[in-house]
């Protein structure tokens, strides 16, 4: 066995992979362990293949990502909730913490439909970086402006993560999942909206 496999074994029990992934790996062929040298990221491998393999497995990558993405939009609009300064502080203040607020509610439940499909859920901070498009907010706080921009762009990139998982939800009859997820494109595209109209005219 490579030392690379046994890096990624490793790397799965101390993350959300499952049992049987890990068995598997432990148990695999040459062929496989060849196949793992090239592809070290099972999710990164399933998420690239999404369009042409639309199985469970991918909807769960899918859904991993998405947790990925609404913890990190989670995170930023709460670090720009606390620090955001201005004339309209207090309209802007509250309006971070609404977005935030409506974000945070929706990780338990995406979590818990990775884990209704047989997936495991990622829950670190590492892990969250790995999958996520989103990028981390600066440690010098921006200005009002810029902080509204930078969020609107996340939740940019929120309505495109929540439509592929949407999709391939509805390509594998999982429909309690996927109604889930349409009522989160109308919220999404609230707070774009509310975020454009703050944009408007400056
Ligand atoms: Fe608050």
């Amino acid at each position: 066995m490579s030392t690379k496999t046994l890096k990624n074994i490793k790397k799965q029990v101390m993350e959300d992979d499952s049992v049987e992934d890990i068995m598997e790996e432990i148990t695999g062929s040459e062929q496989e362990m060849e196949e793992t040298e090239e592809n070290d990221d099972e999710d990164e491998q399933m998420s690239s293949t999404s369009q042409e393999d639309p199985s469970v497995d991918t909807l769960i990558a899918s859904l991993k990502t998405y947790l990925a993405d609404s913890f990190s939009v989670y995170v930023k609009a709460s670090y720009f909730h606390w620090n955001i300064e201005g004339p309209d502080f207090f309209q802007y203040h509250e309006l971070l913490g609404k977005i935030y607020d409506d974000i945070q509610g929706t990780i338990d439940p995406i979590a818990e439909n990775i884990r209704k499909l047989g997936g495991y859920a990622p829950g670190s901070f590492g892990r969250f970086q790995e999958l996520t498009a989103i990028t981390e907010a600066s440690k010098i706080i921006p200005p009002a402006m810029v902080m509204f921009k930078e969020l609107h762009d996340d939740i940019e990139k929120l309505i495109a993560s929540n439509e592929r998982s949407y999709e391939l939800a509805e390509i594998n009859h999982e429909h309690g999942i996927s109604d889930f997820l349409a009522g989160r494109d109308g919220m999404l595209k609230k707070w774009r909206w509310f975020l454009r109209s703050t944009l408007a005219n400056r």
